[in-house]
Parts: C-alpha cells; structure tokens; sequence
C-alpha cells in the first residue's frame, strides 16, 4: 500500500504564484558547440576564472568544467570547491541560490552565472519578508534551512542544510531538545521528521520537478525491473520515496550507482545526474523514474526549466560581458546568511565526516 502524498503540519501561507517556464535545452550544432568550447575556454585562461557546474546541468557544461580544472557536484561542494581556488572569478553554472551561496563564502570574488533569471521553485516559494513573519510567530524554534533558498531567506535561519546534512543535523537539534521550524521543501522536511522522529514545523514548499514523481507508476516500473535498485532525492513526494532502496543526495545517489551491486538502477531525480552517474558506472543500466501515467502530465519531466536555463551561448556571453551576469549579495545580508552556513560546516568539520557533495563517483 503507497502511502498518500498529503503531508500533515505544513504551514498554509499565501505563496506567490510560481511561472513555471518551460524547458528549453539549447541545440547547437556539433561546429557551433567546438566553436563557443574554444572560446570558453581561452576565456576562462583571460579572467582568470574557474567554471563549477552542477549535477543537473547540461552536459556540455559538465564536461566542459571537468576538461578546463572546474568541477561539478551538488551546490554546497561547489561553493567550497570555488573557495579553494586562487582564481579570482567563479562561473556557476546553475540557479541563483547556488551562485549566492558561492558570493557568500567568497566574498573576495567575483561570481558570475550564464543567466541570473535561473531560479528554483523553492527559492522562488519562499519569500523572505514572509518567512520572517513566519519566524516571529514561532520564537521558540530553530530555524532550519534548506540550502535552495534565497541569501535572504538563509540570513532568518540558524542552520542551514543540503539534502545529505539534513538528517544528520535535525539528529542533532533533536537529541538537545529543540523543535524545529523548517522550510522550504515540505517533502524534505515530511522525509526528515519521519526518521528523526524531531518536532518539525514545515513551510509549504516544494520542487517542481521531484514533486512530479509518480508513486503508482514507479511501483509499475519497479514490477517491471524487479532487480532494480531505486535511487530517490528526498525532494520527492513520500509515495515515492516509500519504494526507495537509497534516498539521498545528489552525490549519494551517484556514488551508490558506483558502488551497488545491481546491474540497474530506478532513478528519481533531474536528469542531468545521468552524465556523471554513466560516467561513474559506465557498464550499468540508468531508468528515469516516471513522472507521468493516467495520475498526471509532467511539465518539467524530470529536467529543471531553470536549470535548463544555463548553455554554452550564454556561459560564453557571461564571459565577454559580465554585466547583468554578476552576482551581488548586500554586505550586512551576507554576513548574516554566512552564520548558518558555517554552522552546518564546522558541524560537518566536527563529525569528521563528509556530509555533503564528495565528489568521488
Ligand atoms: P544538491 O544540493 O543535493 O545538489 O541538490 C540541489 C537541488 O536543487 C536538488 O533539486
Ligand atoms: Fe530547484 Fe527543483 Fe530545480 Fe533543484 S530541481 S533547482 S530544487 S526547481
């Protein structure tokens, strides 16, 4: 029996209206693509700068951060691997709330993105001056963030997480007696409070594209591949992550197709991960789970309109020009969005343990 997606304890508060646009993959022919990788890359070398890519972004721009010394991983692990580097300029190629979590640790640097209008529906969901109210009617919970929020929304909170911290950290909270207010993702939350067991307080967010995830189609699939290993983001509804053999990260969903033993793999999440993940298991069988059948017509279909939104036209236009690309966070609400952040790293530093994107598939 699936269990029902209706998550109990979320707060109804008036969300403004999420577009939704539709996604549009750029589509270049094989001249045009070797002409703007060129240009690309001479123009990485000339501004000094350094191009961190995402899990779900094409794979044009994955590949091409992997042959200039970038990298890609989820949106944490980007941000630390940007302040590593000596370089002077970082590229981040995804949505905003990752090119401002890159601003807010780097602050020294420079951080362009292709195309700022590259939102995230939780981001988007989730505003702030709303959420502060929010806050104040609840002064006796910590407030707990998802990373997909804005710069302004994560100055509110007092811990902030990735989809691979959460748990670790709500433990935590938990074992000292806190209550929690949580936001954005309702599903995540729903997700973290069932295995925690922790009095948690949920915004009324969610992704648009794992909200798509069908769990009576996907218990089809899996009657169909019944050796099937099936690999869940957490940002998915409850009756799809009920049928799940792994739930997790961006990176803890690659780096369990590396290491697990079955020949395939169910996976519920953008699908943009299946470069790296193909590239991690070459010889195993990769199955987008369904995100439509009789219950529903998907609109995203397992790739996110935003960041579909990042190609090399547009990485390469960032580059010639940065004006409109560059990412600005206000001082006084980076300082203050910095507190959660480094919370959740020298909590990490401190397990001794790596809670976030490692990067090793
Ligand atoms: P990660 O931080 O795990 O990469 O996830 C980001 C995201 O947007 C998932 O939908
Ligand atoms: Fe946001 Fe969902 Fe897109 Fe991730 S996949 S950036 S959570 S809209």
């Amino acid at each position: 029996m699936l269990s029902a997606d209706t998550i109990t304890g979320t707060v109804q508060v008036p969300r403004p209206r999420i577009e939704v646009p539709p996604t549009v993959c750029e589509n270049l022919s094989p001249a045009a693509k070797s002409a703007l990788r060129n240009e690309i890359e001479a123009l990485l070398k000339a501004r000094d700068a350094v191009l961190v890519a995402h899990y779900y972004t094409d794979p044009e721009l994955q590949s091409l951060a992997e042959a200039t010394g970038g990298y890609v991983s989820d949106s944490l692990d980007m941000a630390r691997f940007g302040h590593e580097q000596k370089a002077g300029t970082l590229v981040v190629a995804g949505v905003r709330f990752m090119g401002e979590t890159a601003k807010i640790l780097n602050p020294e640097k420079r951080v362009i993105m292709p195309e700022l209008a590259a939102e995230c529906s939780l981001d988007l969901g989730c505003p702030a001056e709303a959420f502060a109210a929010f806050c104040d009617q609840h002064p006796d919970r910590t407030v707990v963030v998802y990373a997909n929020t804005s710069a302004a929304v994560k100055a509110r909170a007092d811990w902030m997480v990735t989809s691979g911290s959460a748990l670790d950290v709500v433990r935590h909270l938990h074992a000292q007696g806190r209550k929690i207010l949580w936001a954005p993702d309702k599903y995540l939350g729903d997700y973290v409070r069932s295995r925690t067991g922790a009095d948690m307080l949920l915004w009324n967010g969610a992704c648009v594209v794992h909200e798509e995830f069908k769990g009576h189609e996907l218990a089809e699939l899996r009657a169909a591949h019944p050796q099937a290993m099936v690999l869940v983001h957490p940002e998915s509804p409850p009756s799809v992550i009920a049928q799940a053999d792994y739930v997790g990260s961006t990176s803890g969903l690659i780096a369990t197709v590396k290491s697990g033993r079955a020949a395939e793999y169910i996976v519920a999440t953008d699908k943009g991960i299946f470069y790296k993940m193909q590239q991690a298991a070459p010889g195993k069988t990769l199955i987008p789970a369904p995100t439509s059948g009789e219950s529903a017509t998907c609109h995203s279909c397992a790739a996110c309109p935003w960041m579909a939104m990042n190609g090399l036209s547009k990485l390469a236009a960032a580059l010639r020009d940065t004006t409109g690309h560059e990412i600005h966070v206000p001082r006084a609400i980076a300082e203050r969005a910095l507190v959660p952040i480094k919370r959740l790293l020298d909590f990490a530093a401190a397990q001794k343990q790596q809670i976030y994107g490692n990067n090793d598939a």
